[in-house]
């Protein structure tokens, strides 16, 4: 199946470019919706671009047993991050209705939008609305590169951005949800073993800095005269690291930063800058950032620039629910429990309804990178066969 979409949203410089809401986006919804439509489940997508496709057996009842994932990528993502867990929803309907089970309960799959924040800068978008973790008014200000605003790119791919945000309705709807993924570092090859039941999702946050010196010529200025906030930025990148490496469990991430105007032959007059920040102890994420904002501070007034440091978002560290974790373990006799890292909309959904995680060994260990990969062996073991 996912060799179907090998092709869509490729980023010419390696691995996938899949934005949420985009166009890349709504031709991978295509693909999910044709194989959903093919097994005869109902599709539909929600106020907030959640695909759903639903599996009614005759006679079930009660709140939803829900899987599924994301379909949207990092710049230079793998194939596997949000496709595989898509896939394998597809794959297990087909496995239960081949092996003659009717689900008591209603089954749904679900398709999540924008979980990477790769355009608009927040994670796990379309299940924060959902589950009313982030504010409508809020989201729908957000902006992409070129300056699209999130309300704009609702409207441009047929949704009513005064629609989106909390959805009690599909929430009431569900009784669990299960999330099946890549393994995003080398967790279960130094465990020696193919899936892992999720424990816990790592505490994350994003900050966006900015910092602001003097636009001049590259030519006419002095060394001497300069207030260049690119050499600030760069020793803050340095700064970071160092401060992070003293904070044992502490990750600490700069991947995306833009100097303005950015020319060859310019002293920026700006320069900004994301930090990715995550550890196990939401406590010890709030020191580590206060350490990290000290350290801009000195340095940018060191280099007479000036900086700013903003919370973008904050994901406290997320245990998953004990019973499902029993009852996923009991169903794959031998896997280990494994945290995760990387965030999930596993994550978001664990604060509305009972939550929880598969991963799937990742022989390289390395993800939101081309190098991601996935065994086919090990992506179709599957729970009954034990
Ligand atoms: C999502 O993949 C994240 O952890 O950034
Ligand atoms: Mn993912
Ligand atoms: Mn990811
Ligand atoms: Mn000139």
């Amino acid at each position: 199946m996912l060799a179907e979409i090998a092709h869509i949203g490729a980023d010419p410089r390696g691995g996938y470019l899949r934005p949420g809401y985009g166009h890349e986006d709504r031709e991978l919804r295509e693909w999910f919706g044709a194989h959903a439509e093919a097994r005869g489940l109902e599709v539909h997508r929600d106020v907030n671009g959640i695909v759903w496709a639903w599996w009614r057996p005759r006679g079930s009842a009660g709140p939803a047993v829900v899987t599924g994932s994301h379909l949207d990528s990092v710049p230079g993502g793998g194939g596997y991050d949000g496709p595989l867990g898509v896939a394998s929803a597809l794959a297990a309907v087909d496995l239960l209705r081949e092996r003659g089970v009717t689900p008591s309960r209603p089954v749904a799959l679900a398709v999540f939008p924008e979980e990477e924040g790769s355009r608009f800068g927040l994670a796990c978008l379309g299940s924060r609305l959902m589950a009313g973790a982030v504010a409508p008014e809020r989201a729908l200000a957000l902006k992409d590169r070129d300056g699209t605003t999130l309300a704009e790119a609702l409207i441009r791919d047929g949704l009513d951005p005064r629609h989106v945000g909390m959805d009690r309705e599909s929430l009431d709807g569900i009784g669990c949800f299960v999330e099946l993924h890549v393994e995003q570092g080398r967790g279960l090859i130094d465990l020696g073993h193919p899936i892992a039941v999720g424990s816990s999702i790592l505490g994350h946050g994003r900050w966006r800095i900015t910092v602001d010196g003097q636009g001049n010529h590259a030519g006419t200025t002095l060394m001497a005269d300069r207030r260049d906030p690119m050499v600030a930025a760069a020793r803050m990148v340095v700064a970071i690291r160092e401060v992070a490496r003293d904070v044992p469990d502490a990750r600490a991430t700069v991947g995306r930063i833009e100097p303005v105007p950015g020319g060859t032959n310019v002293i920026a007059s700006r320069v900004s800058f994301w930090l990715d920040a995550r550890h196990p102890e939401d406590a010890v994420t709030a020191a580590l950032v206060t350490r990290i904002r000290d350290s801009v501070e000195r340095i940018a007034a060191e280099e007479g620039c000036r900086a700013d440091v903003r919370e973008e978002s904050l994901s406290p560290t997320v245990d998953f629910d004990r019973s499902l974790r029993a009852e996923l373990r009991a169903a794959l006799p031998g896997a280990p429990e494994l945290g995760s890292g990387a965030g999930h909309d596993a994550g978001v959904m664990a604060g509305a309804i009972p939550t929880g995680m598969l991963f799937v060994r990742n022989p390289t260990g390395v993800s939101h990178a081309p190098e991601e990969l996935v065994e086919d062996a090990d992506a179709e073991l599957d729970a009954m066969s034990g």
